[in-house]
């Protein structure tokens, strides 16, 4: 069941490639029906060479109020736009763009809001401040994580990655005490942390595994996976298994859909419908 479609409809979308699978629509068409608003999310997928032509052709937000962005226009998102907020620079991408009136194009960056979303609703008594945390992977997930973990308090984080010049060059990119590590000092990157988060692909349903030794890291420290097919994830059972607190994936996905959604139909998230819920019953159809 949909509202009506009516002339005044205000349409907001998510674009990457492959789309199809997001679970973007689900969860914001859930709100705007829940808050009754006036309102419809979809997905495009535009070629990747025509990206730029698409973005500026939705100049003034006559077609679209704005766009949220997946793989793998994150970063060329953020070039296009005229400006952006301090956290989208920061991470280096953007997962909002919204149009302005005046043909203006402003990107913005809630991956990181919604990471530590994610922790504070799952792990409350978590805090960023009180030990390194170690961060799997040095693309754009790994960068907005790691600089949201910075900017909330993280005395160090550590970036184990398989090109580790790919993590070199993202410690030298972030303003702050960040360290690289090959996958083979896995365990020195893991002694005395507070928080793994796994920001890498490895896990995701259908694709290579995440072979990981957990046993260097503490026992109170809180293990997170960005990927959310399966949920939960094989490193997450075997974290829980182990008696770590974990935090997953679609928290992260629907804490940094809420902001969004205020952005493009100027209200938050009713909270009278468990769209978590309604995602966990999705990713069961939809492995
Ligand atoms: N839950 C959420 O809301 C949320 C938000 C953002 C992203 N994510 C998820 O986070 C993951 C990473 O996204 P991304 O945008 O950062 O992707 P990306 O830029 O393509 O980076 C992929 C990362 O995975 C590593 N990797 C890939 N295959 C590997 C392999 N076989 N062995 C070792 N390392 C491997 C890469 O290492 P190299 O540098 O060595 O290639 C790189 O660090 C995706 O699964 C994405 O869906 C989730």
């Amino acid at each position: 069941m949909s509202l009506p479609i009516t002339g005044a409809t205000v349409v907001a979308a998510v674009i990457g490639r492959p789309v199809r699978h997001s679970l973007s629509p689900l969860i914001h068409n859930a709100w705007l029906m829940a808050a009754g608003i006036d309102g419809a999310y979809v997905a495009f997928s535009p070629a990747e060479p025509r990206l730029a032509a698409f973005v500026d052709g939705l100049r003034g937000g006559g077609v679209v109020k704005g766009l949220n962005v997946t793989v793998p226009f994150k970063e060329q998102a953020l070039a296009l736009a005229d400006d952006a907020s301090a956290r989208a620079r920061r991470a280096g991408a953007a997962n909002l763009l919204l149009f302005r009136e005046d043909g203006r194009v402003l990107a913005d960056n809630t991956d990181g809001a919604g990471l530590l979303g994610a922790f504070a609703a799952q792990a409350p008594r978590w805090r960023a401040a009180d030990a390194p945390v170690t961060v799997l992977g040095a693309g754009g997930a790994a960068r907005g994580a790691a600089a949201a973990l910075l900017d909330a308090g993280a005395p160090e984080v550590r970036l184990i990655n398989r090109s580790v010049g790919r993590a070199e060059a993202l410690a030298a990119a972030l303003d702050g005490p960040v360290r690289a590590f090959a996958w083979r000092d896995a365990a020195k990157a893991m002694a005395g942390a507070g928080a793994l988060v796994n920001a890498t692909t490895l896990g995701l349903a259908g694709g290579e595994p995440l072979r990981l030794e957990l046993d260097p890291l503490p026992g109170s420290a809180v293990v997170m996976d960005m990927v959310y097919r399966p949920l939960p994830t094989p490193l997450l059972e075997r974290a829980r298994d182990r008696g770590h607190l974990i935090v997953d994936g679609l928290e992260m996905l629907i804490r940094q859909a809420a902001p969004s959604f205020e952005a493009f139909f100027d209200q938050a998230p009713p909270a009278s419908v468990d769209v978590r819920a309604l995602a966990l019953a999705a990713l069961e159809t939809v492995p």
